[in-house]
């Protein structure tokens, strides 16, 4: 295959624009309407070793700037997806989409979906009960909007199951491609033992983002994440040969995320599929499909991978 083309600045006839530097300084090089989503999880405001603490009404004027910013360079038919969890003070927690939200109805923006990613690993706590959701607040610039639900449709629960009356009795009663997936997403965060992790303390999963890139844009269109990371929203914008933006302060996480691409360029790259199953451990069987797909960029298509350890190792106490 034809090698990503990487760019480090803004450049239309890359595949990838990766800037290491501050979002504000990329955006305003970005034309309107350049992309299709944005796609992101910013800094939560807690102090983490990327970020300094601000007073919350500073961190929400920042984040405004950068939203304002982000609605510009979004294409009439494109998407938002903002990911947060909860800003903390004094043990008292305080939702951050509860925050944002009202940055993003003043901007025209349409709320489409306010979906849960449910996950199984995290602080205990001892004062409150353990958090194990995030939030993603899924937004449209307008009316008209791109959507491709069967491209992300999951496998339906009781696929046997038939209509028992009316005129199509005897036919399948469920949709042949699968179920919409619904608000409520249970994806495994990236902690320990997650065949993805990296050094980054709070990196996405790809599946996630997956779901994402698939529903919201098409192929070759361009997806923008202004908080890249370890450029987990560039694999899973390439992999489905869209072309993907983003920004990082941190230049160790910029190299990682070039050794990622780079992995995937050879088709070495392992995640953890779209649609394995989350572990049970009261499931009959504690024997587990493969544990990861080695995956790759355009034609090198997924493999999937038998491993020695069939038992699933995302089950862990932290
Ligand atoms: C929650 S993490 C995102 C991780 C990412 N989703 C991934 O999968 O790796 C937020 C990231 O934003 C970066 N960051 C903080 N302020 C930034 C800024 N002004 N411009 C660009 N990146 C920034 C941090 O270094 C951190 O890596």
């Amino acid at each position: 295959m034809e090698r990503v083309k990487i760019a480090a600045k803004f450049d239309q006839t890359a595949d990838l624009i990766l800037y290491e530097g501050d979002c504000m300084d990329l955006l305003p090089l970005i034309p309107d309407n350049f992309v299709k989503l944005v796609v992101t999880s910013p800094p939560y405001n807690l102090g983490k070793p990327y970020e300094s603490h601000l007073e919350l009404d500073e961190y929400v004027a920042w984040q405004r700037r950068v939203i304002e910013e982000c609605v510009r360079v979004l294409d009439e038919r494109g998407s938002i997806c903002w990911q947060v969890g909860n800003y903390v003070e004094d043990g008292e927690i305080i939702p951050l989409d509860i925050v944002l939200y009202p940055i993003f109805a003043s901007l025209g923006l349409h709320l489409r979906n306010r979906i849960i990613w449910h996950f199984g690993h995290g602080l205990h706590a001892s004062k409150r009960f353990s958090g194990r959701y995030e939030v993603i607040l899924w937004f449209t610039k307008g009316e008209e909007y791109t959507f491709n639900l069967d491209a992300v449709r999951v496998p339906q629960k009781y696929p046997k199951k038939k209509y028992f009356k009316g005129p199509k009795k005897g036919q399948f009663s469920g949709h042949p491609l699968g179920k919409n997936p619904s608000d409520v997403w249970e994806i495994p965060n990236v902690k320990a033992n997650h065949v993805e992790k990296t050094i980054h303390p709070c990196q996405f999963p790809v599946e996630l983002i997956e779901r994402l890139v698939l529903a919201l844009t098409n192929k070759g269109d361009w997806v923008f994440d202004p908080f890249i990371g370890v450029g987990t929203t560039a694999i899973a914008a390439l992999i489905h040969e869209r072309k993907a933006i983003g920004a990082e302060i941190v230049p160790e996480y910029i190299e990682i995320a070039r050794q990622r691409i780079a992995l995937a360029e050879r088709g070495e790259l392992r995640i953890r599929p779209m649609h394995r199953p989350v572990y049970d451990p009261n499931a009959p069987s504690r024997m587990v499909p493969p544990q990861f797909v080695q995956i790759g960029i355009g034609p090198l298509q997924p493999r999937l991978l038998e491993d020695d350890s069939t038992y699933d190792i995302e089950e862990y106490d932290e």
